[in-house]
């Protein structure tokens, strides 16, 4: 077992951010000397072993970024291709939230729990929240953002307003994203099925009966999507 996989067995929740770095290095250390990747190496474990009460957070994250530099990016977003510079510790969430603007994603758990930040890449479902940004390279991602075909709602839209798929709104454009690939997929076929694959999406409102009512709707009314 090296280094690195001792690191991320050790590594509490918590510390999930540093997690994502160690992962990209390890698969993205091909042009890097071994000298320095071993530097890196061994400063984020400092960092990941030290106490939490001896080193805040916020100075964890800034020592952390100080080591590395931004990294290009190129990425199609809502079909509108983007050149970006980005910190390799950025996940496609903050990605789009924070650099873009594209706030119809949601953050609410930010450890892949809720399906709040849903988001499709390559036409599949995703939690951003668990992707860094520079894994998804030369990839098409699509937000609730590029759902709609300009001022027409897209059917899933629809019909969660039709059938009151949502209270306070905040899981609804996951449950949206989601429910739109749920079909795609193939899980539609009976309401059973549904709960099933959108359980990843949780909706603290209990919307539940109505988000099933939209989607088995958009199902049968069998619209490309
Ligand atoms: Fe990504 Fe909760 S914010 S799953
Ligand atoms: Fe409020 Fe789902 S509508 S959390």
């Amino acid at each position: 077992m090296n280094l690195l996989s001792i690191i991320i067995f050790l590594l509490p929740p918590e510390r999930l951010n540093l997690v994502h770095i160690l992962a990209f290095m390890n698969t993205h250390n091909k042009n890097e000397g071994r000298r320095d990747f071993l530097k890196k190496s061994t400063a984020l474990a400092a960092l990941t072993i030290a106490s939490p009460a001896l080193v805040k957070a916020g100075e964890n994250d800034e020592r952390i970024a100080a080591l590395f530099e931004k990294i290009s990016l190129k990425l199609e977003i809502n079909g509108v291709a983007h050149n970006l510079s980005v910190e390799p510790r950025v996940t496609l969430l903050d990605l789009l939230r924070e650099q873009l603007q594209l706030t119809g994603t949601k953050k609410g758990c930010d450890h892949g729990q809720c399906g709040c930040c849903t988001v499709h890449v390559d036409g599949k479902r995703i939690n951003s929240c668990l992707s860094l940004a520079v894994m998804n390279e030369g990839k098409k991602v699509t937000t609730i953002e590029g759902l709609a075909n300009g001022d027409k709602l897209h059917p899933m839209q629809e019909a969660f307003i039709k059938h009151d798929g949502f209270q306070c709104g905040y899981c609804t454009p996951g449950q949206i994203m989601s429910a739109v690939a749920c079909i795609k997929e193939g899980h539609a076929d009976s309401a059973e099925q549904v709960r099933e694959y959108m359980s990843g999406n949780i909706c603290r409102c209990g919307a539940y009966p109505n988000i099933i009512d939209a989607i088995m709707e958009v199902k049968k009314g069998g619209q490309p999507l």
